[in-house]
């Protein structure tokens, strides 16, 4: 039984459509990568199973139990954890508030000691007494996703983790985030920066206007230059 599945979901934002049908499944420990371009639907993929989305149909199961009916909250609570594109760190709280509020609500889940989290992300180690306000963007974004890991959650839904990090950075977070997916966390990882994303994946999931458009392994998706051209703007054109 996988962890996570999603089948046949439809998402709809009021009259608009834009998820189809859409299948995926996760099992417990996988680093699973959901790639597509810009506006493919896979913000909205994320937020069909946090339940953010205003509409949902179809079935989403958790350990085989339908939660495609359930709140936000109570979603949240079995243990699913979305790292959002915007990043909503608590500006006036410090680095260590921030991460002791997120432990604090941390739900159902046993969460994790905040020290692991220094642990494994040494940047918010210097940076414990400092307000979310004055951080960089990479290190705002460590922050988020060492929140999220506070909590111990069951699974990890990372929403393009690399948007509007410089390039240095975006390396200081893949090495971090390899760390972290060595640590028994099930994660679900959108990128439009394709290369970060396969190399932290082990599957992938391509969407495209709202819908499956392939899966299979990332060894497999290494050879498939027409599926990086043709889904993902990734071709010769780009690399030189
Ligand atoms: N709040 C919203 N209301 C209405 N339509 C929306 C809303 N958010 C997204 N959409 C539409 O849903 C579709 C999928 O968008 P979504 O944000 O899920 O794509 P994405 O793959 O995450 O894109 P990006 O790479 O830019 O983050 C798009 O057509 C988008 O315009
Ligand atoms: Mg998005």
């Amino acid at each position: 039984m996988s962890l996570l599945e999603l089948e046949d979901v439809d998402g709809y934002y009021g009259n608009s459509h834009v998820l189809f049908d859409l299948s995926l499944s996760i099992d417990t420990n996988e680093v699973v990568a959901l790639l597509g371009r810009n506006g493919a639907g896979k913000t909205s993929t994320l937020r069909t199973i946090t339940g953010v989305i205003p509409r949902r149909e179809g079935h989403i199961r958790f350990r085989g139990r339908d939660i495609s009916r359930l709140s936000v909250d109570k979603i949240s609570n079995m243990g699913i954890k979305l790292v959002p594109e915007e990043r909503r760190i608590f500006p006036t709280l410090t680095v260590q508030e921030n991460l002791q509020v997120a432990r604090d609500s941390a739900g159902g889940s046993d969460p994790r000691p905040i020290e692991e989290m220094y642990e494994i992300f040494p940047i918010l180690d210097d940076l414990r007494e400092s307000r979310g306000q004055n951080l960089s963007g990479g290190e705002q974004q460590m922050l988020s996703v060492a929140r999220a890991l506070v909590q111990n959650p069951d699974v990890l839904l990372l929403d393009e983790p690399t948007e509007g990090l410089a390039p240095v950075i975006v390396e200081d977070l893949s090495e971090t985030l390899e760390e972290v997916v060595e640590r028994d966390v099930t994660v679900l990882i959108t990128e439009q920066n394709v290369e970060f994303a396969l190399d932290l994946s082990e599957r992938a999931y391509i969407i495209e206007s709202g819908e499956n458009a392939w899966d299979g392994s990332i060894e497999e998706l290494r050879q498939r230059e027409d599926l990086l051209e043709q889904y993902l703007s990734v071709g010769a054109a780009e690399s030189d």
